[in-house]
């Protein structure tokens, strides 16, 4: 998959939205799309990192992107109704969505495991992108080439102690992209996951602190694989789990 080389327009005219689109790969990914002929929908909590990557697209000539700050810890359901209302309103259309937004909070002992931290984790990891999905799925059925890109991670491989709330949402993550590619088989639509693998970005850092970040690949390099499962070349990929490396 990382051989794959991309058309220079192959998400020309494809509106895709994108959480956690204010750092890391998140970032990367929107700045790649858009250099595809995208128009990216950057999703976040933190709106200045929002208008920096905004800032990063125009700069660079691509599309216009849109900025919608959101916090998905605290939001409910109508705010994702109010979200879809939006995309509706002002692109008429949605042809890709790519959860990737999360929130790692602790590394610790399930019997150890903070009851309220769990829930936020859950909230933001696994409820969210079930709220989105289902908010944006009228608007992804119109779509030519409609995809969902899950976020999963290795974690679901080879399972190792501590992962907590994190780990237990990737878990439903490739659970729930299964189910619903098997539901919307007869569509247009293709839901896929990807395993980004060990990653130069905040997270990381955050998880593994006595790594030398200088030894992980940059979100930047790792894009071909979200390019190809965003575009129509995955017309024949659907409920897989992908490793980006
Ligand atoms: N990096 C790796 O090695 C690695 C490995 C396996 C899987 N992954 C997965 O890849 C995805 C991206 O991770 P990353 O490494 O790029 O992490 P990151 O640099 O920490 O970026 C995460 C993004 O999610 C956003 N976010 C977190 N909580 C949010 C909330 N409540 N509402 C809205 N946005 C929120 C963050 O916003 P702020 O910037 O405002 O905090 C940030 O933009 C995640 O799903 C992660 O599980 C990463």
């Amino acid at each position: 998959m990382q051989d794959y080389s991309p058309a220079a327009d192959l998400l020309k005219e494809r509106v895709i939205l994108i959480t956690g689109a204010g750092d890391g790969i998140g970032r990367a990914a929107a700045r790649s799309f858009a250099a595809h002929g995208a128009t990216v929908v950057l999703l976040g909590r933190t709106t200045h990192k929002l208008e920096k990557v905004y800032d990063e697209i125009v700069d660079a000539g691509h599309p216009q992107p849109a900025i919608y700050p959101m916090n998905l810890e605290g939001a409910v359901i109508k705010d994702y109704d109010d979200l879809a209302k939006v995309m509706d309103q002002e692109f008429g259309r949605l042809d890709g969505l790519l959860h990737n937004a999360a929130s790692l909070a602790r590394l610790c002992p399930l019997d150890q495991y903070d009851p309220e931290g769990w829930y936020k984790v859950m909230q933001v990891n696994l409820n969210a992108a079930f709220l989105l999905t289902q908010a944006c799925l009228p608007l992804l059925n119109k779509a030519e080439d409609g995809r969902i890109l899950f976020t999963s991670d290795q974690i679901t491989q080879e399972v190792k102690a501590y992962w907590g709330a994190y780990g237990v949402s990737k878990f439903a993550i490739n659970g729930m992209m299964q189910m619903l590619a098997e539901e919307l088989s007869n569509t247009n639509i293709r839901t896929n996951a990807i395993v980004p693998g060990p990653v130069r970005t905040s997270m990381r850092a955050w998880a593994y602190p006595g790594e030398d970040p200088n030894s992980l690949p940059t979100p930047d390099t790792i894009m071909a694989s979200y390019l190809y499962l965003m575009g129509a070349d995955s017309k024949e990929s659907n409920g897989e789990i992908i490793n980006a490396q």
